[in-house]
This record gives C-alpha cells, sequence and structure tokens, in this order.
C-alpha cells in the first residue's frame, strides 16, 4: 500500500497556502509547508526525512531511525525555543509545550525499542501521529514564529519561494 493514500488529516487545520487537500498529513515534503523563514524551512525539510524513515524502518533499523528522530526533535524545538528567546517572541509557552508532549513520546518509543519492549509497529505508529501532528503545529506555532523571526531580522513579512509546479 502506497503509504500517501493513507495518512490524511481529517479536516483539521491546514496551511493557508496548502493548494490542495491531499498535502494534509502526506508523509512527503512538499514546499506548499513553506513558511518563509529559510533556517526553519531547512530543518521542517528534515523533519520529513528522518520520519519517513522511521516510518519505513524495519525491527533492525529501528534502533537507529527512532535515534534519528530524537536526536532531530531535540536539535528542532531547541533551536525554534532559542529563537522564541533571544527575540522575546510575545507566545512561547504553548508552543514549547507541544514541542515537549511530542519529545516525551519519542523518549518513551526510543527506551521501549532499546528494551526490547516495542517494536515496528508502535514506531510507525509514532511515525504516523508526527505527520498527523506536523501541519497543524507548523500552520498554528511554526508560521507566527517564521513570520516574526523575518520581522525581526528584515523588517518584512515572510517571502515565500516555491519552485513552479510545487503547489
Ligand atoms: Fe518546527
Ligand atoms: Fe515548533
Amino acid at each position: 500500500m502506497n503509504p500517501t493514500d493513507t495518512h490524511r488529516l481529517p479536516g483539521g487545520a491546514r496551511d493557508p497556502y496548502a493548494p490542495v487537500d491531499d498535502e494534509l498529513g502526506s508523509v512527503l515534503w512538499s514546499d506548499a509547508r513553506l513558511l518563509g523563514f529559510g533556517p526553519m524551512d531547512e530543518t521542517h525539510q528534515d523533519f520529513y526525512r528522518v520520519a519517513f524513515d522511521l516510518l519505513r524502518a524495519d525491527e533492525a533499523e529501528l534502533p537507529a531511525a527512532i535515534a534519528a528522530v530524537e536526536a532531530h526533535a531535540i536539535d528542532h524545538f531547541g533551536q525554534e525555543r532559542r529563537w522564541m528567546e533571544e527575540t522575546r517572541f510575545p507566545s512561547t509557552d504553548c508552543h514549547v509545550e507541544e514541542h515537549d508532549a511530542v519529545l516525551a513520546s519519542l523518549r518513551e518509543v526510543r527506551e521501549g525499542i532499546a528494551q526490547g519492549r516495542l517494536g515496528s509497529a508502535v514506531a510507525r505508529s509514532l511515525a504516523e501521529h508526527l505527520f498527523h501532528w506536523f501541519p497543524g503545529h507548523a500552520d498554528h506555532m511554526d508560521s507566527a514564529l517564521a513570520a516574526w523571526m523575518t520581522q525581526q531580522r528584515h523588517g518584512g513579512a515572510p517571502v515565500v519561494l516555491r519552485r513552479r509546479g510545487s503547489t
């Protein structure tokens, strides 16, 4: 089964720039997900890459795959937290709370795999959850931070440049 056919958000929040519902919950990166702040957009593409590797990992690949997702998340969320703190971003708390909930799940699953209690079914379920979680988080939390950071650095609104045919 093609996983891109089965992982859609059930009508939840969507990126206003996203052209079609097909992009929601996709397990593949789309430029429709660009937020216009380059360093964050690069990190978000990495998120899709490591989460997809976890989704596809077999039992032998699982420990490395879950460790890679957790390491990515620590860097990703830490970077966003530093940006918020350094620039005194006004609504940091709920953003950080969402990050912390994801980190707790990743740590729990990583430890369960290391101890042999959890296997690929749980890891796959976690990866699916990540792909469902990310669009709403990006639209409601990261997009505000991206606009804020662009304003801080350049004094203007973010500019989203997408490749032709990507929308
Ligand atoms: Fe993010
Ligand atoms: Fe975030």
